[in-house]
């Protein structure tokens, strides 16, 4: 698609916006809160981070407007990111509602597992399919070092809860030098006998104070790598379209495994996500400070045919990838993942 024709009608007649370099944007990453119920290494420093003031956050009634316009626009898949989703209040309402929105045909959540076990029966009926579950170590003690926070068993119960009520289940593993790199073989070992998806993810300075290291040891490679020599026969399987891990599997186990190369930045160029933070700011790449305030635009009485404008617009100057993002920035990265939703 050009740049003068971003909106294209599909022959089953759904919308799909195209950005300047011709990539549908399909997918949005909605964050309903920067608070968290852990504290994470690679996410927040020890102390925390200073949370918005609840006047500065999106209603619920503002993400539903704001996804309904999306949606109009071609976005058919939601994920529900934080913080913590679970840790803001009628979460559970508020995505029935959005399950409701004409056009959105997929909900996600990325969730830390430790208030989600008791909403599996509601997150069914809603019609979640797949549930991103952060677990970055199988060890208990391990498990405290890195989050700073005693949940390990709650946790580790909600995976096989989540996979025992028959959801698509992917685990998130930061892979963080001197942490939890002993962590990768057991965590595959997991998918000889769960039909669950490991991924591995390269760790990103997104954690409130900037980069843990000069550089990346634990890349993409290196974690393979690891994997190779513990599991020779470690096969390459067929990416989903848009997929942002690359998969592999170990004949005759049940799940798979992925990496995902945030810090290399690799799958820029099939890249359908656009971002929502929890205080309304869009977010085109992960790697952008915030183009534009959405919930200054409706706070000032904006329509909907305004704001779709508005959009279809801020879609045609997406950066091309994660590096030029990060160039177009006026300050380094170190804003805590909280604050953007991962
Ligand atoms: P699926 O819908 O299952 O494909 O989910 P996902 O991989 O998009 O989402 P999830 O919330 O599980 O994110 C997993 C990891 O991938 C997190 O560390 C994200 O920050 C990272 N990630 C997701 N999207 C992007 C992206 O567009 N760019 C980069 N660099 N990292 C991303
Ligand atoms: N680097 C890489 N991934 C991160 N996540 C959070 N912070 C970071 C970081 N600094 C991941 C978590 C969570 C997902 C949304 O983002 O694993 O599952
Ligand atoms: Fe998309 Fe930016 Fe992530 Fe690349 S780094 S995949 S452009 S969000």
């Amino acid at each position: 698609m050009t740049t003068n024709n971003p909106i294209s009608l599909q022959p089953n007649a759904r919308p799909v916006l195209y950005d300047n370099h011709g990539r549908p944007i399909t997918y949005l990453r909605l964050a309903v809160t920067d608070r968290c119920n852990l504290r994470c290494f690679y996410c927040m420093p020890e102390e925390g981070i200073q949370y918005l003031h609840k006047s500065k956050l999106l209603t619920y009634e503002e993400m539903l407007r704001i996804v309904g316009v999306l949606a109009e626009l071609g976005v058919h898949k939601v994920r529900i990111t934080g913080g913590e989703p679970f840790v803001r209040h009628n979460l559970i309402d508020f995505m029935y509602q959005l399950a409701a929105i004409d056009g959105i045909d997929e909900l996600n959540i990325t969730t830390n597992g430790v208030l989600t076990g008791q909403y599996l029966r509601q997150m069914k009926e809603i019609g979640i399919k797949s549930v991103n579950l952060s677990l970055d170590t199988l060890d208990a003690k391990r498990f405290f070092e890195i989050t700073r926070r005693n949940e390990f068993e709650k946790v580790y119960q909600t995976l096989f809860d989540l996979l025992d009520a028959g959801f698509d289940v992917k685990i998130n593993a930061v892979v963080m030098d001197g942490k939890n790199t002993d962590d990768i073989l057991p965590l595959v070992a997991l998918t000889q006998h769960y039909p669950v998806s490991v991924r591995f993810i390269e760790e990103m300075p997104f954690n409130g104070e900037g980069a843990h290291y000069p550089i990346l040891r634990w890349n993409l490679h290196k974690i393979l790598d690891t994997i190779k020599v513990a599991y020779p026969a470690l096969t390459k399987i067929k990416d989903a379209p848009y997929s942002t891990s690359y998969n592999y599997q170990i004949p005759d186990f049940k799940g798979n495994i992925g990496v995902i190369a945030a810090f290399s930045r690799t799958f820029c160029g099939t890249c359908n996500r656009i971002r929502m933070t929890a205080q309304g700011e869009l977010k085109t790449c992960l790697y952008d400070e915030g183009v534009l305030s959405i919930r200054d635009l409706i706070r000032s009485g904006i329509s909907d045919g305004e704001l779709k404008t508005v959009f279809v617009k801020t879609f045609q100057h997406r950066a091309k990838d994660g590096f030029e993002a990060e160039k177009r920035r006026t300050s380094l990265v170190t804003e805590s993942m909280t604050t953007i939703g991962g």
